[in-house]
C-alpha cells in the first residue's frame, strides 16, 4: 500500500497556507530597513529643489557646517572629486547625484547633510543657501520637441535636442495595406497619467564602510539587490566581495525600489567619507516627489476593422514622457519596454508601433509600477481601442472580443510584433466572467434604467501579459542576462533551509517557496526556511518585479529540488540495497517498485547523506539551480466591471467587479487571491482617485497624501474572484504562471470602460484618468472627451 505524504497535509501545491511572514510582520517584528541600527551611526538628509529648471549659481553650506551635531555637508562639487556626482541608471543613462550645474526637476537632489540625528540634519539643510537662475521649463513630450525648446540634458555629450530614443517594431508596409482594405477605422487618443507606486515603506538606506576590511554592507530597501551589487562592483570597480547589499523586510516596493537613487549613493559616499554606518531615510514627500513615478504615455491608436467586426490591422503610436533622466530599468534591447505586448490575446494579422521617449523637467519616470516593463499600458491601450472599436462597429463588446480573440487551439501563437504566446483558454475565461457578472441581465437593466434616466455602464477588460523576464536570448539589464536562482541545503534530520535570487516586498515568497519544496521532495512546508535578499549568502538573481518570481525563481526552486531528488534517490538504492531503477518515488518517499512497504523517507535519505552515504559518493545534500526559461508565462485575465454614474454630479460607484485569472497552477490559492485584491485595489485607485501632475512651472501638483490618494477599505469596493480555468504554462516545471501585477495592469482599462459605457450615447469617446467626478460631469454635460 502506497505511503505517500497527502500534499494537503505538509502544505504542497494549491494549498493556502498561512503566510509564514506574517508572524512577524503582524506583531510589529518585521525588520525594515529604518529598524537597522549601528553603532556610531549617523543620519544623512537631502536638501532638494524648489524650482523644476534652474542654473546653480551658487551653494554656501558655511551656516549649516555651524550647526552643532553636522559632521558632513556633501555637495556635487564634493561628490565630483570622487567621480560620484553622477551615475549611470539601469537604462544606460546618466543621473545626476547630486546637482552641479543645473537643476531638471522639482525635488532633485542638490546637497546632503550626515549629522548626529535626522533632526538635526534636517535643520541643517535648510540652512544651505542655493542661488538660482530659473529656466524655461518643459512639462510635456509637446514641449520637449517644439521647435526653439530649451535643452534639457545639456550635460550630455552630442545630445542636441530632449529626445531620449526613437524606437519601432512591426511591418508598416503591412499595416498600411489593412487599413486600406478596412471598413471602419476607429481612434482613440489616450493620456495614461503619470501615477506612483506609494509603497508605504518609503526608500532608505544604512551603508556601512569598514576601513579595515575594505568592505561596504548597504542595507537597503531594493527589490534587487544583486543588480545593485553589480552596479556599485562596477561604478566602484569593486570586486563584488567586498560589498554587501542586505535588503531586509521591505514595506512594499511595486517598481519603486528597483532603480538606484541619489539617495542611496550618497549615504554610501558619506560613510566612506566619515568612516561611520549613516543611515538616510527618505520621507513620504520625498518618496513621492523625487523616486520613480510610472506612466505618464500620450497614446494613439488606430484599429482598421472589417464591418463583421474582424481586426485587420494595429497602428500606434507612443510618446513617454521620461523625466529628467531615463531612470527606470528596462531590458536593454527595449527601449519602452514590452509596450509592444499590446493586442497579444488577439488575433491581429498586421501591426506597427512607433514610440518617441522625451527628457522633461519632471523626476523620472517610466517605472515598471507593478508592471513587467510597460505592459500596463499595453493593456490599456489595447482595452480601450477594443471597446471603442465595437462601439463604433455598433457590436458588443464581448462578443467583438470573442470574434478576435486566438482561440485555445492556435497556441502556440507568433503576435504580430513577435511575441510567442504559448497558452490560454481566452473564450473560456470570458464565458465564466460574463456568466458570473450576469451580463445579459445586466444589459437589460442598463437600457431600463437609461429610460428612467440612470446610467449603468458594464465594462470589460481581456488580456493576457508577459510575465517572468527572461529568456536570456532577448532580455537583460545592463548586459546581465535575466535568469533567476535558488539554492537549497537539506539537513541531515531532513530539515531544509532554501535561499533564492528573488527578494519579496510583501508577497509572500517565504510562504510559498517552501511550498514548491514540499510538492518536490515531500519535506513539509513548515520545515524550509525560506532567505532571500542578501548578497552574502543568496544565489545571484536579477530580484523581483515583473511578477517574474513565480516564472523564473519559482522555476528554479522545482529544479534544484529535482536535483536534490536526484541524489536522494542514489542514497535510498545504498540503503535499500536495490539499484535506482528498482525505485519508484512517491511524495516523500523511495520505495522498490513492487514492494511498496519496503522504502525509506526523505528525511532517511538525508540523515544518510551525512552519515551513511555510499562509498564514492560526495557527502551533504544540497545543491543549487540556475534557470533561465525558454519564454516568458502568459496568464490570461478577464475583468468586468458595472458602475452606475449619477448624472447630476459625475459620481461613479462601482456595483459589482468580477475577475477571471487563469495564472496556470496556483502554488497557493490564499495568496493569489490577495495578489489579485490588491492590483485590483490599485487599478480602482488609478480609474478613479489618483491625481498627480505638474503645473506650468514644473510644480508637482498632488505632491502628498492629501492630494495623492491612497485607497483605504472604506473606498475600495468588493472583488468577486474566479478561478475555475486553469492553463498550465507548458514550459514551467510546476505549470504556473505569475499573477502578481495582473490585475493592476488589466483592470484599469474595465473600470474606464464601464464609465464610457455609461456615457455611450453622449458621443463622448474618451475621459483620461483619473474619471474625477468634474471630468466625468464635463464630459456628461458637454458632450466632448476630456483629457
Ligand atoms: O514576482 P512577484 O512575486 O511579484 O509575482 P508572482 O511571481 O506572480 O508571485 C506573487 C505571489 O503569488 C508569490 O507569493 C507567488 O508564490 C504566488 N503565486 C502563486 O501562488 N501561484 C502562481 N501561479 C503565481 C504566483
Amino acid at each position: 500500500m502506497s505511503q505517500a505524504l497527502d500534499e494537503n497535509k505538509i502544505g504542497g501545491l494549491g494549498v493556502s497556507r498561512k503566510r509564514v511572514e506574517d508572524n512577524r510582520f503582524i506583531r510589529g517584528r518585521g525588520n525594515y530597513t529604518d529598524d537597522i541600527v549601528l553603532p556610531g551611526m549617523l543620519h544623512m538628509e537631502i536638501l532638494r529643489s524648489p524650482l523644476a529648471h534652474a542654473r546653480i549659481k551658487s551653494i554656501d553650506t558655511s551656516r549649516a557646517w555651524e550647526i552643532p551635531g553636522v559632521r558632513l555637508v556633501l555637495t556635487g562639487e564634493m561628490a565630483a572629486t570622487r567621480n560620484l556626482a553622477w551615475m549611470p541608471t539601469l537604462s544606460y543613462d546618466t543621473q545626476a547625484v547630486l546637482a552641479t550645474d543645473k537643476v531638471r526637476f522639482q525635488g532633485q537632489e542638490v546637497a546632503c547633510v550626515v549629522a548626529d540625528d535626522p533632526y538635526i540634519a534636517k535643520d541643517a539643510c535648510e540652512a544651505i543657501d542655493v542661488e538660482y537662475e530659473p529656466l524655461p521649463v518643459i512639462v510635456n513630450p509637446e514641449q520637449a520637441v517644439a521647435e526653439g525648446a530649451p535643452l534639457i540634458r545639456d550635460d550630455k555629450a552630442g545630445q542636441a535636442d530632449n529626445v531620449v530614443y526613437r524606437w519601432e517594431v512591426g511591418d508598416q508596409a503591412g499595416t498600411d495595406a489593412a487599413f486600406e482594405h478596412a471598413a471602419v477605422v476607429s481612434k482613440l487618443r489616450l493620456h495614461y497619467p503619470r501615477s506612483h507606486p506609494s509603497p508605504i515603506e518609503c526608500c532608505g538606506s544604512v551603508a556601512d564602510f569598514d576601513r579595515a576590511t575594505g568592505k561596504l554592507t548597504v542595507y537597503m530597501t531594493t527589490q534587487a539587490p544583486h543588480i545593485i551589487r553589480a552596479a556599485v562592483a562596477m561604478v566602484a570597480e569593486l570586486p563584488e566581495h567586498l560589498i554587501r547589499i542586505i535588503s531586509p523586510d521591505i514595506g512594499g516596493g511595486f517598481g519603486n525600489k528597483v532603480p538606484v537613487y541619489p539617495g542611496y549613493v550618497c549615504s554610501i559616499l558619506c560613510s566612506i567619507l566619515l568612516e561611520r554606518p549613516v543611515k538616510w531615510i527618505e520621507d513620504k514627500t520625498g518618496n513621492l516627489i523625487s523616486t520613480g513615478f510610472a506612466r505618464d504615455m500620450y497614446l494613439d491608436g488606430e484599429l482598421a476593422l472589417r464591418a463583421d467586426g474582424k481586426i485587420l490591422g494595429v497602428r500606434m503610436h507612443a510618446e513617454a514622457d521620461h523625466g529628467a533622466f531615463f531612470a527606470d530599468a528596462q531590458p536593454s534591447k527595449f527601449k519602452i519596454g514590452l509596450l509592444h505586448s499590446t493586442f497579444a490575446c488577439y488575433n491581429v494579422p498586421a501591426a506597427h508601433l512607433t514610440a518617441r521617449g522625451t527628457y522633461t523637467n519632471k523626476a523620472p519616470g517610466g517605472v515598471a509600477y507593478r508592471c513587467s516593463f510597460r505592459v500596463t499600458e499595453a493593456m490599456f491601450f489595447q482595452e480601450r481601442m477594443v471597446h471603442q472599436a465595437a462601439k463604433d462597429l455598433g457590436l458588443d463588446p464581448a462578443e467583438f472580443r470573442r470574434r478576435n480573440f486566438v482561440r485555445a487551439d492556435a497556441f502556440p501563437y507568433r503576435t504580430p510584433f513577435g511575441f510567442l504566446v504559448d497558452s490560454g483558454q481566452p473564450e473560456a475565461c470570458l464565458d465564466v466572467g460574463l456568466k458570473a457578472v450576469g451580463y445579459e441581465d445586466f444589459l437589460r437593466q442598463k437600457e431600463e434604467a437609461r429610460r428612467r434616466g440612470r446610467r449603468l455602464g458594464i465594462g470589460i477588460s481581456t488580456m493576457t501579459e508577459p510575465l517572468g523576464a527572461g529568456n536570456s536570448r532577448e532580455y537583460d539589464i545592463l548586459g546581465i542576462k535575466m535568469f533567476d536562482s535558488a539554492e537549497l541545503r537539506v539537513h541531515m534530520t531532513g530539515k531544509a533551509l532554501l535561499r533564492v535570487g528573488a527578494k519579496s516586498q510583501g508577497q509572500g515568497h517565504e510562504t510559498t517557496w517552501a511550498q514548491i519544496v514540499s510538492h518536490e521532495l515531500g519535506i513539509p512546508a513548515d520545515d524550509v526556511t525560506v532567505e532571500e535578499g542578501d548578497t552574502d549568502t543568496a544565489p545571484f538573481g536579477m530580484g523581483t518585479y515583473a511578477s517574474r518570481s513565480t516564472p523564473v525563481a519559482g522555476a528554479a526552486i522545482s529544479m534544484v529540488s529535482r536535483k536534490i531528488r536526484a541524489k536522494a534517490r542514489k542514497l535510498a538504492a545504498h540503503l535499500l540495497e536495490v539499484s535506482e531503477e528498482d525505485l519508484e518515488w512517491e511524495l516523500g518517499r523511495f520505495s522498490v517498485r513492487g514492494v511498496p512497504e519496503h522504502g525509506v523517507t526523505i528525511q532517511e535519505c538525508a540523515m544518510a547523506a551525512y552519515g551513511n552515504m555510499p562509498d564514492g559518493m560526495e557527502p551533504g545534500l544540497e545543491n543549487h539551480a540556475y534557470y533561465d526559461p525558454p519564454n516568458l508565462t502568459w496568464p490570461f485575465a478577464v475583468y468586468i466591471v458595472t458602475v452606475e454614474v449619477d448624472p447630476e454630479t459625475g459620481v461613479w460607484d462601482v456595483l459589482n467587479t468580477v475577475a477571471v485569472d487563469d495564472c496556470g497552477v496556483r502554488i497557493n490559492p490564499m495568496i493569489v487571491e490577495g495578489q489579485i485584491m490588491g492590483g485590483l485595489t490599485e487599478a480602482y485607485a488609478m480609474a478613479n482617485m489618483q491625481f498627480i501632475t505638474f503645473d506650468a512651472e514644473g510644480n508637482c501638483v498632488g505632491s502628498n497624501y492629501m492630494d495623492y490618494l491612497l485607497p483605504t477599505a472604506w473606498e475600495t469596493p468588493g472583488f468577486e474572484l474566479h478561478s475555475e480555468v486553469v492553463t498550465p504554462s507548458p514550459h514551467h516545471p510546476i505549470g504556473a504562471k505569475g499573477v502578481g501585477e495582473c490585475a493592476a495592469v488589466g483592470g484599469p482599462a474595465a473600470f474606464v470602460n464601464a464609465v464610457m459605457d455609461a456615457l455611450d450615447d453622449t458621443g463622448v469617446r474618451n475621459i483620461d484618468m483619473p474619471l474625477l467626478p468634474d471630468r466625468v460631469w464635463e464630459a456628461l454635460t458637454q458632450h466632448h472627451d476630456v483629457s
